[in-house]
């Protein structure tokens, strides 16, 4: 079904429009200082059944319930623990998700039939005026085709959701560039689901004690039990290849330039430190400075949209990660999007 997307811009008399679409049950890609997010009225069905629809997500991969005041947490759940008010207190509004038992009125069609509901308060000041004006609690997956990198920018909600979506709100580029931290308080002891800009040590600080989920490093094998189940589903992939290279600047160097001589359509995207050794003619994209992972993140999923539009072959990218150092902080959660962009297909040169 085609339907005529409005173009938004991020100004007030906008904002009402995007709210008043939200009201009457549309769909509408909306900025967030994280990636874009596809809203709607958490509370209308049909307006969430949109949603799955658009970006032809799988029903069971619940949605985060964005909020725009933290009294609004007491109307999706009965067990706002301690713990969780106060990294809430320090870290929201911010790039932070906590994930807390449901009320029976939370619907079950955004929670993929958990019992759990996933929360989030967004700094950007415009998501915060679009709930307001709405006055109910929006649901906002990343506004991309599922499988897709998130968003960071209008064009790419508009090359993945144009025809499909009621509007579009252009809030610029998203200044983190990587989707929000997810920490769990369903167990005794709060579980780090997704990592993000709030880091482990920024949590700690707060709650001494958590635990890292596997899934954060490793691919699950077929009979571990999911507990985020958007986990499970192939992410970030561009239409090429994409092979993680685990080097020293040297190693990667002679690998690209060694690969180049048996195909020529490889793809280099590398550190920008990387890029005066890399031969002439070879295909190359920086996605920043090996050490700046502010940059990186902002830069991670343009990047791997860029090379949809080159003409390569397969896709190394440079990465120097000790992935045993078991801390997670900005540079894992760089590497937790490469690794699932890259199926885990990682050659250690190290
Ligand atoms: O930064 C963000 O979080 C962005 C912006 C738009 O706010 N949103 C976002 O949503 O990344 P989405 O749907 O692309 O990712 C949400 C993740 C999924 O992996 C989903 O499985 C998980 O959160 N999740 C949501 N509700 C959950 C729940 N009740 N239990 C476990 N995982 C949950
Ligand atoms: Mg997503």
């Amino acid at each position: 079904m085609s339907i005529n997307t409005k173009y938004l811009k991020n100004n007030t008399q906008d904002i009402i429009t995007a709210s008043e679409i939200l009201k009457s049950g549309g769909i509408v890609a909306i900025p967030t200082e994280t990636v874009y997010g596809l809203a709607a009225d958490m509370y209308n069905t049909q307006a969430v059944d949109k949603i799955f629809r658009a970006k032809n997500r799988p029903n069971d991969n619940p949605l985060i319930v964005h909020i725009c005041d933290i009294n609004q947490v007491y109307n999706l759940t009965d067990d706002f623990c301690v713990q969780a008010q106060e990294l809430v207190k320090k870290y929201w509004p911010g790039p932070l998700t906590i994930i807390l038992n449901k009320k029976k009125s939370v619907p079950n069609n955004i929670t993929g039939n958990l019992d759990s509901v996933a929360i989030r308060f967004p700094a950007h000041k415009t998501a915060q005026k679009i709930i307001k004006h709405t006055g109910v609690p929006l649901v906002a997956p990343s506004a991309n085709s599922s499988g897709k990198p998130s968003p960071t920018s209008f064009e790419h909600v508009l090359h993945d959701l144009d025809h499909k979506i009621d509007a579009i709100l252009d809030g610029g580029t998203c200044d983190i560039g990587l989707e929000s931290t997810v920490i769990s308080f369903l167990e005794k002891t709060p579980r780090l689901l997704r990592p993000g800009f709030i880091t482990q040590e920024n949590i700690q600080s707060i709650i001494p004690e958590i635990i890292i989920d596997n899934s954060v490093y490793s691919k699950l094998d077929n009979n571990q039990k999911v507990i985020s189940p958007g986990t499970k589903y192939k992410h970030y992939a561009p239409k090429s290849p994409v092979i993680l290279i685990n080097s020293s600047t040297e190693n990667y160097v002679n690998f690209i330039n060694q690969k180049y001589n048996q195909d020529q359509n490889i793809l280099a995207m590398c550190f920008d430190e990387d890029l005066k050794y890399i031969k002439n003619n070879i295909k190359y994209i920086s996605y920043g400075p090996e050490n700046n992972f502010e940059t990186q993140s902002r830069n991670l999923f343009k990047i791997l949209r860029d090379t949809e539009n080159i003409d390569i072959s397969e896709i190394y990218v440079h990465i120097n990660n000790n992935i045993n150092n078991n801390f997670c902080d900005l540079k894992t959660a760089v590497y937790n999007r490469l690794v699932r962009a890259a199926g885990f297909n990682i050659i250690n040169l190290i």
